[in-house]
């Protein structure tokens, strides 16, 4: 496990200066590629897809080698570890995710398996040991996994929902149900995520989808006391260097504050809480990673780069941000615009860095227009 070439992404996450801002995109190797589905049709299915850890390096690696992108994230998805606890997950076209063995009630929760991260789910350990490989270096690995609250609304209502009635019920009529499976759920999570880690992933990215759906005092009680529980025992140091987490609850603009108290190193933030916002509120204490509107990708370049240029301004200057969409890229998006993105972020950061270091610039975020 030699050095690596490009470790902007990691110093951003720790709040140290780059040279320029870091730029990911959340699902960047997805269907918006021919060359994905390329890959996914000799898979046969998604699932196969994740499961064989040739096809997942290869697809890892596909938006890597079509744009200037600053980090990895392993191809997989959250939905494998209810999966390996026993759940029969199972991609239908148009539909999405279902489980055949839902989670409904206690006897459902007590019967659940607990992986072993190198048995069960091995195929996604083998999967980080053969990116990490092909990797070689040129830029940092990131591992995954759901929130216990995430990965719970799909155990419990078997597939995607809209309007969460099931886990919901649970939560109001049996929450000591509902802890005990968030709890089974933080166990298995710790275990994956330092499966990852110890496989080579060098930062780690929590997933909570769905937290944005819950009151504040439920958010706090079922969905942020489960990610705490993780941040305090995943592993933060491999290979003599410190491995970031970040903690990125979808609609949870509202909780930042709550969320930087976890001690994570960075917050994802979604496109509707501006970035100079949740910067003034959390200060120093975390990064921050986001927050163009995916959407924007489906309008023109210009379009694209303007969105960009704002989102850089947002933020203002200083070190502490990671560009990325405010959500998962959508699958009607145009690569070329994906391309223009990428460009764009590296054109405005680095000659905004340059400006700030000869002191051309004052520093501290510009005011956003809207509020
Ligand atoms: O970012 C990346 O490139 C890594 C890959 C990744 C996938 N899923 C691949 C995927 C990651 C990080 C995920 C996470 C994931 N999966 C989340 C959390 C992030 C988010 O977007 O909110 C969630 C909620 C899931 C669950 C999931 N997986 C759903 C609901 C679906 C179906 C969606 C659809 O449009 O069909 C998936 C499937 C999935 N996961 C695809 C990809 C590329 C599309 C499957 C395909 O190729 O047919």
């Amino acid at each position: 496990m030699g050095t690596l070439d490009n470790d902007l992404f990691l110093r951003a996450l720790l709040r140290l200066p780059t040279e320029r801002t870091p730029v990911w995109i959340m699902r960047q190797a997805g269907r918006y590629l021919r060359e994905y589905k390329a890959t996914r049709t000799r898979a046969g299915d998604f699932m196969s897809l994740c499961k064989t850890p040739e096809l997942a390096c290869e697809v890892t690696l596909q938006p890597l080698d079509r744009f200037n992108l600053d980090a990895a994230i392993l191809f997989s998805d959250i939905l494998t570890v209810p999966d390996a606890m026993g759940m029969e997950l199972r991609f239908t076209e148009g539909e999405g995710p279902l489980f055949d063995k839902p989670v409904r009630c206690r006897a459902d929760i007590e019967a659940l398996n607990i992986p072993d991260p190198e048995d069960e789910l091995g195929y996604v350990m083998d999967a980080v040991r053969t990116i990490r490989t092909a990797l070689d270096g040129r830029v940092p690995l990131i591992g995954f996994s759901g929130s216990p609250w995430t990965l719970a609304t799909y155990a419990v209502e078997g597939g995607s929902t809209r309007d969460f009635n099931r886990i919901k019920s649970m939560i109001f009529d049996c929450p000591d149900d509902a802890h005990r499976l968030l709890s089974l759920l933080a166990d298995v999570v710790v275990d994956y995520l330092n499966g990852q880690v110890a496989a080579g992933a060098q930062a780690l990215m929590v997933f909570d989808t769905w937290g944005g759906v819950l009151s504040p005092r439920d958010y706090s009680e079922f969905s942020l006391s489960y990610m705490n529980k993780i941040v305090a025992n995943v592993t933060r140091e491999a290979e003599g260097r410190r491995v970031p987490i970040i903690l990125f609850t979808k609609n949870g603009g509202q909780w930042l504050e709550a969320m930087a108290d976890s001690g994570c190193d960075a917050l994802g933030i979604d496109w509707t809480t501006s970035l100079s916002e949740a910067r003034r509120r959390v200060g120093d204490r975390v990064a921050l990673q986001g927050n163009m509107d995916p959407a924007i990708l489906l309008s023109s370049p210009d379009r694209v780069r303007q969105e960009v240029k704002a989102v850089l301004e947002s933020y203002g200057s200083g070190p502490g941000h990671v560009f990325n969409l405010g959500h998962g890229i959508h699958q009607s998006a145009d690569p070329e615009n994906v391309a223009v993105l990428v460009d764009a972020v590296r054109e405005f950061s680095e000659s905004a860095a340059r400006a700030t270091s000869r002191g051309l610039t004052a520093p501290g975020p510009l005011v956003d227009a809207v509020r």
